[in-house]
């Protein structure tokens, strides 16, 4: 098997994790999240989004989250935004690093943002060029990279071409993201590895949700492409609220269960996410998709 010794985790769990949830999630509840989140090695968290309010009340207190946390200088906090207003409210609370979000389908783009695919990579190409001038980070994700809600299964090879014209802007980091949890083991193994062919400096990220029970799947065959950078939410929790029928992240602890099975590195302390996965169990009126979290409630481990 083709295993690396060292994997990265990004937690999403803050953003993608708790947009999705009915009921508001009280501010400080984020903020005692994402600092129990602080201790437990993980180096690069989507904190919060500057999105629309009124589309996606859950992240209305994103400036109030960002100032409250305990923000260690040891840890990357990215905040996720879909235009150049949303920039404009990042930069006046100090973002450092911005995550940049482009659906693939141009269906979902327009549900998602109400622009169309080519509007929204224009007005982004904007917010790059701005955001290099300030020496931030740019993470920019392709969503519905594999399957749309509307549209079905996404062309590989309008994927292809996205990254292509995207890592020609000098991003940091690409993200592939399985929005509605429908992508299989090998389409995505197929859509890395040829991703990873014509661009192997670039820094490739899998976001893979689990509607349908291959989240994990889909990991493995992510890392036996190559991808050593993968996306997890808290408990498992998430969804876009623009993707119908789409399931939570896969789940933090079970993905960093999973790689300390294979014996891949990443740093993150299972006994430190039991705290922040209590903290999800309390905060969210749903049952938790984690594994993990169902092999804790019934004591087995
Ligand atoms: N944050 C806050 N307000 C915003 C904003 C942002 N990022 N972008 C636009 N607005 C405001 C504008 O200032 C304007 O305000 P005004 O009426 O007081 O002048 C108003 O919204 C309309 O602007 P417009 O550009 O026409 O926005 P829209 O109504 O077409 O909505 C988005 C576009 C992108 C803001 C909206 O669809 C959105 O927030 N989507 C988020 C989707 C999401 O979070 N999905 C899950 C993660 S992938
Ligand atoms: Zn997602």
């Amino acid at each position: 098997m083709n295993l690396p010794k060292k994997a990265e985790i990004i937690e999403v769990g803050p953003r993608d994790g708790l947009q999705n949830e009915s009921e508001f999630i009280p501010t400080d509840h984020k903020i005692a999240l994402i600092n129990a989140l602080n201790k437990t090695g993980i180096k690069r968290m989507e904190a919060t989004s500057f999105v629309h309010p009124a589309y996606v009340p859950q992240m209305k207190d994103a400036k109030e989250v960002l100032q409250g946390i305990v923000q260690d200088p040891n840890i990357q906090y990215m905040a996720l935004l879909p235009n150049e207003k949303g920039f404009d409210r990042a930069v006046e609370q100090g973002v450092q690093a911005v995550s940049l979000v482009v659906g693939a389908s141009n269906s979902f783009n327009l549900k998602n943002v109400k622009m169309t695919r080519e509007e929204s990579i224009n007005q982004l190409e904007k917010v790059v060029l701005k955001a290099r001038a300030q020496n931030m980070f740019v993470r920019y994700n392709i969503a519905t990279a594999f399957w749309c809600p509307f549209e079905g299964m996404v062309d590989d090879k309008l994927v292809l071409d996205m990254v292509k014209k995207i890592n020609r802007l000098d991003v940091d980091e690409i993200v592939l993201c399985d929005t509605i949890g429908r992508a299989n083991p090998k389409q995505v193994y197929s859509l890395f590895k040829s991703i990873l062919e014509i661009q192997p400096d670039a820094m490739i990220t899998g976001h893979f949700h689990d509607t349908y029970g291959m989240g994990q799947a889909n990991v493995l065959a992510a890392l036996q492409s190559g991808v050593t950078r993968f996306d997890a939410s808290i408990g498992g929790l998430g969804g876009c609220p623009f993707a119908p029928g789409a399931a939570g992240n896969v789940a933090t602890e079970d993905v960093v269960f999973m790689m300390n099975e294979l014996g891949i590195e990443t740093g993150i302390d299972m006994e430190a996410l039991r705290f922040s996965l209590n903290l999800v169990r309390e905060m969210s009126n749903r049952n938790l998709m984690s594994h993990y979290n169902m092999i804790l409630e019934h004591s087995c481990v």
